[in-house]
């Protein structure tokens, strides 16, 4: 029988994301063959690795999780964000100081402001070069520096014109975020969180400002050091994150094997992605054994594991099912459903991903 390492080096069609590019929900986009010399370097070292002990999945034995869904998580217009309006296939977005429009394809009804609110736009994203760099992003007013001064909930941070379309940061996921603040302050006890697939770091910080200690990782050095800096933005300097550079999974496999373990488990994965070392990871294949790590590497008495997954043609129900087995016997209730945003100008709901949490 393969190993689950063995799975993941598999031949599979190469993907994008991870590997020091900051690629987050790459799945949006088809996966193209990518050919980076310096990924293909990366892949043959990690051929010298040991290889761990096949993961064997069986059903857990026990009582199922209680369960609550659908549950419709929903982002509303606010001062520090807010979606304006959509339709056409675009989407156009407060964010902070500036209005930015970027494609939606999910926007397949019609615009409802009239074409002068979204031709003040301050940046919109054409996708008309494959150039690295805010080559994609273009400022019809003045132009504009790759980041900006952003707010979530007072914890300042920078939003930025990355390639592929994202500006730093996924308001949809405030919903997750004010969640576990809830559950680190309720527990008036020490709480240690583990962010995997980070990004930028805003759960992070939510999660140290609340008073936990943060264990974040993400396979990008670039996104690393885009997290810490938002780190220093925020005034959090002195808060306990350690920010990691390594594939999700081989550091879920090596705190398993250490002992180290965490009361609040964030992963929020792309559909395809990157190990620092070339590392595959395909949601579909390696989503079943990363749950279960994740399960093995929680504390006695834990809090919460909170899945979020995007761009998969999934229902919640998939990952719900996913969820409530692998925590059988643990007690508690797996909730799933969609996070949404809430449109300002005619209250329609964009979806933007599907998820499921385990609370105890
Ligand atoms: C969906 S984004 C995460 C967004 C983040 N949760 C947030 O709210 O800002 C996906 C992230 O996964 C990272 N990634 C992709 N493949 C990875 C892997 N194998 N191990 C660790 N991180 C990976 C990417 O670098 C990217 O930052």
């Amino acid at each position: 029988m393969k190993s689950f390492r063995d799975k993941r080096r598999d031949n599979r069609p190469p993907a994008k994301g991870g590997a020091g590019e900051a690629r987050p929900h790459e799945g949006r986009a088809t996966a193209q063959p990518d050919t980076r010399p310096r990924e293909r370097e990366a892949r043959a070292d990690d051929r010298s690795e040991p290889k761990p002990a096949p993961r064997v999945l069986a059903r857990r034995d026990g009582a199922l999780p209680t369960e609550h869904l659908p549950v419709i998580l929903e982002v509303a217009p606010n001062a520090d964000y807010a979606l304006l309006d959509s339709g056409a296939g675009q989407k156009l977005e407060q964010y902070g100081p500036y209005r930015i429009v970027r494609p939606e394809g999910q926007a397949i009804w019609q615009k409802a402001l009239p074409a002068k609110d979204w031709e003040r736009a301050d940046a919109i994203f054409t996708g008309d070069t494959d150039e690295e760099g805010i080559g994609r992003w273009r400022f019809p007013r003045t132009p504009l520096g790759e980041t900006w001064p952003m707010k979530h909930d007072g914890i300042d941070y920078l939003g930025r014109f990355t390639s592929f379309r994202h500006v730093g940061v996924f308001p949809e996921q405030a919903s997750h975020w004010d969640h576990m603040a809830g559950l680190i302050a309720a527990a008036k006890r020490p709480v240690k969180v583990l962010n995997l697939f980070g990004y930028t770091g805003l759960a992070s910080l939510v999660a140290a400002r609340a008073g936990a200690e943060v264990t974040h990782v993400d396979a990008s050095k670039k996104a690393i050091g885009w997290a810490r800096e938002n780190q220093e933005m925020a005034g959090l300097g002195s808060k306990p994150i350690r920010w990691i550079v390594d594939d999700a999974v081989k550091f879920a496999e090596r705190e398993e094997r250490r002992g180290s373990r965490y009361d609040i488990i964030l992963f929020d994965p792309p559909a395809y992605g990157r190990g620092p070392r070339g590392e595959v990871w395909q949601l579909f294949e390696d989503l079943p054994d990363l749950t279960d790590l994740c399960r093995s590497i929680l504390t006695p008495k834990p809090l919460a594991v909170v899945l979020t997954a995007y761009s998969i043609r999934a229902s919640f129900f998939a990952i719900h099912a996913l969820m409530r087995d692998t925590f059988a016997g643990m007690g508690g209730k797996v909730e799933s459903g969609e996070l949404i945003i809430r449109e300002k100008s005619a209250g329609r709901a964009l979806s933007t991903s599907l998820f499921s949490r385990w609370v105890a």
